[in-house]
């Protein structure tokens, strides 16, 4: 065999080798005895010295299309191992989201009722097409009351039992809000009407019993436009309590009560026959058409403009919905009751889906 003939001979070998390396780890070897310092191509290489220098040119040549081809072929059949590589990973990895949850320390986490509850007042507003808006938790006295036509000396706030905040430098007097009302005076001030937002968060007031604790929950809801009504009011209540306690009726009770910040004013009970007990009026919020001085006081026109606005127990709902005794327990951080009246993370409220747990 002459030299020409020797080296034909050895691209062939390698290539066959190369097509029948059946792993990567296979593939390399084959690789490192061709390529490697000491591999077969790279001696060919080292061994241009010896060649007559009248042959140097043509084996030079020779010798190089063997290593590109030889490359080339390492680089196609790595290409198809790694991606057999791949396939096999997939097949025996294929994880299959529509199972449950397995039980292990995942599954001991809860939802509290109160956040499933927040998350399911929320869905059935955004529904009927309200955006959620927020405020602090500390906040001036101004908002809280002042521009709630609530002004200072106003007997009505001593009904609030206010957390005040020690007098700042300048004298503005901080407080914890006594109830989410602030977010509209909030929103009016920095959106245009139409306004149609609810406002979900936590209250403060300096009260500790069964029914009260120091810190609770509050829905604030706020429509505002150019002739929304009573009517209005009236309907999205009942939506609301038909889609959250999940009855296709419900009674309810307007009495006619008092907030400085709504003309007139209301409290809604509803008939407790919606969570199974019939022939008891229970209270859930407070309510009012927006009054004039609330609206003038938000740089926002009386005359044009007049809405509706409620605030909801959130905790006291969330007791009702889902037979929850005492609210103290709510707040009290104990693993065993959250076992008892948690969600699971998984368990997320959709109208579609139903919201109960
Ligand atoms: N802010 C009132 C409260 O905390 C509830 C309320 C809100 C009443 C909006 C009327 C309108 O008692």
């Amino acid at each position: 065999m002459d030299a020409a003939a020797d080296l034909k001979a050895l691209e062939a070998r390698l290539l066959t080798e190369i097509d029948n390396a059946a792993t990567l780890a296979a593939l390399d070897d084959v690789r490192i005895a061709a390529l490697g310092k000491k591999g077969s191509v790279s001696e060919l290489m080292a061994g241009i010295g010896k060649v007559p220098p009248e042959e140097k040119k043509a084996y030079g040549a020779t010798v190089n299309t063997i290593k590109t081809r030889v490359s080339d072929a390492l680089a196609a059949r790595k290409a198809v191992l790694d991606s057999a590589a791949v396939d096999a990973r997939l097949a025996t990895e294929r994880a299959d989201v529509t199972l449950p949850v397995r039980l292990g320390p995942l599954s001991e986490g809860r939802i509290h009722p109160v956040s499933q509850v927040f998350e399911e007042v929320v869905e059935i507003f955004a529904d009927m097409g309200f955006a959620v808006a927020e405020g602090p938790d500390i906040e001036t006295d101004d908002l809280n009351f002042t521009r709630l036509n609530i002004p200072p000396e106003h007997p009505a706030r001593q009904d609030h039992d206010t957390f005040y905040l020690n007098q700042t430098g300048d004298g503005a007097r901080m407080l914890l809000r006594t109830h989410t009302s602030p977010v509209q005076i909030r929103t009016m001030m920095s959106q245009k009407p139409p306004i149609r937002i609810i406002a979900p968060g936590r209250v403060y007031r300096i009260d500790s019993d069964a029914t009260h604790t120091p810190m609770f929950h509050q829905i604030e809801a706020l429509v505002i436009d150019e002739a929304t009504h009573m009517g209005h009011l009236k309907w999205v209540l009942e939506e609301f309590c038909k889609a959250f306690f999940e009855v296709d009726d419900v009674k309810m009770r307007f009495r006619a009560s008092h907030f400085p910040f709504t003309e007139p004013s209301m409290e809604v009970d509803i008939d407790a026959a919606a969570i199974g007990k019939p022939g008891r009026w229970l209270e859930i919020l407070g309510a009012g058409m927006v009054h004039p001085n609330v609206i003038r006081n938000c740089g926002l026109d009386p005359e044009k403009y007049q809405g509706f606005a409620f605030g909801m127990g959130l905790d006291r709902i969330t007791m009702l919905k889902y037979g929850i005794p005492d609210l103290r327990d709510m707040f009290s951080a104990d693993l065993r009751w959250m076992k008892h009246y948690g969600f699971l993370p998984l368990d997320i409220p959709t109208i579609s889906g139903g919201a109960a747990g």
